[in-house]
């Protein structure tokens, strides 16, 4: 039988990192292409204990760049692609949307360009919640499948801009799709300018935390970890075309994300700085995961332990997030916040 190949773009940021490592280790029959640009989000440290093994491949290069994407499908004839590939942070999306448009929008119509020509088994597009935009505080409202896409921010515009693209691949040329869309994730590697990681190495280094507004915003968390199975049930057993929300039902205002994080590290309170507010903040996400869970999906970690292991990563990990805060990362920091 022959080896499947999957490419796995944005492999070493971090969902796409933890889902390289867990398919690495979970197929040792399939073989893994980690395509990446390694722009300011990814890092190859992290793929220390899988660089050696024989089922792991890595490929510089950037997903829109049409010459060099075309000529690696033809050379490779992947499987399957799993497109993790983008910029992913809403509050340099408000400064610099450009490069949203370029890498989410037309780095994902070069993908999809390519996986038709060579008749890929399957495109699983991994896309985002925020494309619904924003439900109120009403706990019993919650984003479905059917839900109309209106995201709020210029990431989100061009998160739904390339899902569009993706449904209109499979409506119009017949290449075999799945859309996932996400709640927030957390876990180890992930890139400290998002809130929890941000939280954890300033409250570590006993400096403020920046909570935008008045902290009441509500993000649903999942642990990566849950994410990567739920991807690798889609790409394997998602009906061909659909749409699946992932999901684990762990809803939490910003707030008191941040204050277990300083309880779990028994510092002071004091530490929270209430800053301006993101423009067009959106006020509540919440996934109703109900059709990935008919799919047989269901999420393993609850959100305490989930935390509180992360937090000991963290700590295990330091030399990791403090080689990132300590290079470009402070001139970003600094451009964003103004904090005490
Ligand atoms: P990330 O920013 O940590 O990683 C993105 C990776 O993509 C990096 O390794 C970066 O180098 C790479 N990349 C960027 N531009 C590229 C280009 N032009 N060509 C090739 N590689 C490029 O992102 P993440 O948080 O791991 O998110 C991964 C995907 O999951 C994104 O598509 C995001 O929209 C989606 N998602 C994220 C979350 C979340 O909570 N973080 C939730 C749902 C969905
Ligand atoms: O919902 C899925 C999305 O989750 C993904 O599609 C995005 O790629 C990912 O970045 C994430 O987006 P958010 O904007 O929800 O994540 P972020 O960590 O940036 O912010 C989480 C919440 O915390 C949000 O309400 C804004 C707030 N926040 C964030 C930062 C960075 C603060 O209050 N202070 C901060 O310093």
């Amino acid at each position: 039988m022959t080896r499947k190949k999957i490419l796995v773009t944005g492999g070493a940021g971090f969902i796409g990192g933890n889902f390289v490592q867990y398919m690495v280790k979970k197929y040792p029959q399939y073989d893994i292409f980690n395509l990446d640009l390694l722009t300011y989000a990814g890092d190859l440290t992290k793929h220390k204990s899988i660089e050696t093994k024989e089922n792991y491949f890595f490929v510089k290069a950037d997903i829109a760049d049409r010459e060099i994407i075309t000529s690696l499908f033809k050379k490779e004839r992947f499987d399957y692609v799993v497109h993790f590939a983008a910029e992913s942070h809403v509050d340099r999306s408000i400064t610099d949307p450009g490069i949203f448009v370029q890498t989410n929008v037309l780095g994902t119509q070069v993908l999809l360009d390519a996986s038709k020509e060579v008749n890929v088994k399957k495109f699983v597009h991994v896309s985002t919640d925020e494309v619904y935009g924003e439900l109120e505080f009403d706990p019993s409202t919650f984003f479905t499948e059917e839900t109309p896409l209106q995201p709020n921010s210029p990431y989100s515009a061009s998160k739904a801009s390339s899902d569009l693209l993706v449904r209109a691949y499979n409506e119009t040329y017949g290449l075999p799709i799945n859309i996932t869309r996400c709640s927030n994730n957390y876990g180890p590697y992930h890139f400290p300018e998002k809130l929890i990681p941000l939280t954890i190495s300033r409250v570590l280094n006993e400096q403020r935390v920046p909570v935008y507004g008045d902290g009441k915003n509500i993000r649903d968390w999942l642990h990566v970890i849950d994410h990567c199975s739920a991807i690798d049930l889609v790409m394997h057993e998602g009906i061909n075309g659909e749409v699946y929300n992932v999901g684990g039902h762990n809803e939490r205002t910003n707030l008191e994300v941040v204050k277990t994080i300083i309880k779990e590290l028994g510092k002071s309170e004091e530490l929270i700085e209430f800053v301006q507010d993101r423009l067009g903040h959106d006020k509540r996400y919440a996934i109703d995961p109900t059709k990935l869970e008919t799919l047989g999906w269901t999420p393993t970690y609850n959100f305490e332990t989930g935390i509180a292991q992360t937090i000991q990563w963290y700590l295990d990990n330091k030399e990791w997030w403090e080689q990132i805060i300590s290079g470009d990362y402070q001139d970003y920091f600094n451009k964003q916040y103004i904090i005490s």
